[in-house]
């Protein structure tokens, strides 16, 4: 089922200038996007810096004012109510929490671990001191922390150990979906995949919906049942995993599949080539792939799980000896 869905979502941001200091243009951060996530799936959203990103997770929880299209949140429009006080949207600021890629500067460096967490319980439940405590325990537990971790503060923690903290805090309020955006690029490798995997035990343990946002396919493969790929404010692909690993159309998917690093010594040398024939055809087909204006075309669906922003002036047929090429 789904619960969270954004219709033609667009963020744009005025620039002002000049000495009245009036609107000169806009930034078209988020310009039209849908998207539903359900139920304990994960909704995998990658694009490279500056692609408009972590501003739909903020449009989604009410940190940027959504300027077009809907946010649903179980069939209720919610679009720009998020974070308000009012007691018929405290379910939905309850339920969607998001966790920033720098775990340093979003917890706060003056609050102890235990306050860090019980913070958003406080907001949401009235547990006793007792019961407050317990369950900060219990969630410490969960994120493979020892109890004593409660009376000292975020700084005397490894970026690690920070970014589960960041989890836990997350997951105090029992929420139904969490946005993660960028949740362990500052990561090693190695504790990489320690959150990572402890994020996919929790969401199977809570039944957790995530928006997993990253720069990074190779991640989002290991995480995502559905992918959307970014660029300029839009869409330029979005389905099913296994469309967009396995079935690409826009030249701009192709390259950053091609980008994701093969460890196979055997094939190495094919696949340098093959990275360097995509990235010569992407710039050489821009035309093909963006409207004049160096916009992303509409999404045309291809299937029930797959559609991609493909020029409709061009046949499929020849987008693809072009983009292959
Ligand atoms: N508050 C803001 N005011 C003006 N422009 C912004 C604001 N926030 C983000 N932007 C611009 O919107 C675009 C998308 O930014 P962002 O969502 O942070 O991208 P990403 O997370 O994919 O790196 C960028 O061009 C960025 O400079
Ligand atoms: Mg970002």
């Amino acid at each position: 089922m789904e619960f969270l869905e954004l219709q033609n979502m667009k963020i744009h941001f005025p620039i002002r200038g000049g000495i009245f200091n009036t609107i000169q243009d806009y930034v078209y951060a988020v310009d039209g996007v849908n998207m539903v996530i359900g139920t304990g799936k994960t909704y995998g959203l990658v694009g490279e810096s500056g692609s408009g990103k972590t501003t739909i997770g903020k449009g989604i929880i009410g940190l940027e004012h959504v300027t077009g299209g809907k946010v649903l949140y179980e069939g209720v429009d919610v679009t720009n109510k998020a974070r308000s006080r009012a007691q018929a949207y405290r379910d939905y600021n309850k339920d969607i929490q998001m966790i920033f890629q720098d775990s340093t500067s979003s917890l706060n460096p003056k609050k102890r671990i235990k306050d860090v967490i019980a913070e958003p319980m406080r907001n949401y439940f009235n547990y006793t001191k007792e019961e407050e405590l317990n369950r900060v325990i219990e969630l410490l537990e969960i994120v493979g922390l020892n109890e004593n971790a409660i009376y000292r503060y975020p700084h005397e923690f490894s970026g690690g150990q920070r970014q589960r903290i960041g989890v836990a805090r997350a997951v105090a309020s029992d929420p139904k979906l969490i946005i993660a955006d960028e949740p362990t690029s500052a990561l090693d490798l190695s504790v990489q995949a320690q959150v990572l995997n402890f994020m996919q035990r929790i969401q199977k343990e809570y039944g957790l919906s995530y928006l997993f946002i990253s720069h990074d396919l190779s991640v989002v493969k290991h995480m995502a049942d559905d992918i959307a790929i970014m660029h300029r404010g839009r869409f330029v692909e979005q389905g099913s995993k296994e469309q967009i690993f396995n079935n690409p159309q826009h030249i701009y998917t192709k390259r950053l599949l091609s980008a994701i690093p093969k460890i196979d010594p055997l094939n190495r040398e094919e696949h340098m080539d093959e990275r360097r024939r995509i990235e010569a055809a992407y710039h050489e087909h821009q035309k093909d792939y963006y409207d004049e204006n160096g916009r992303v075309y509409d999404l045309m669906k291809l299937s029930d799980d797959h559609y991609a922003a493909l020029n409709p002036n061009i046949s499929a047929e020849q987008l693809n000896i072009k983009g292959d090429a």
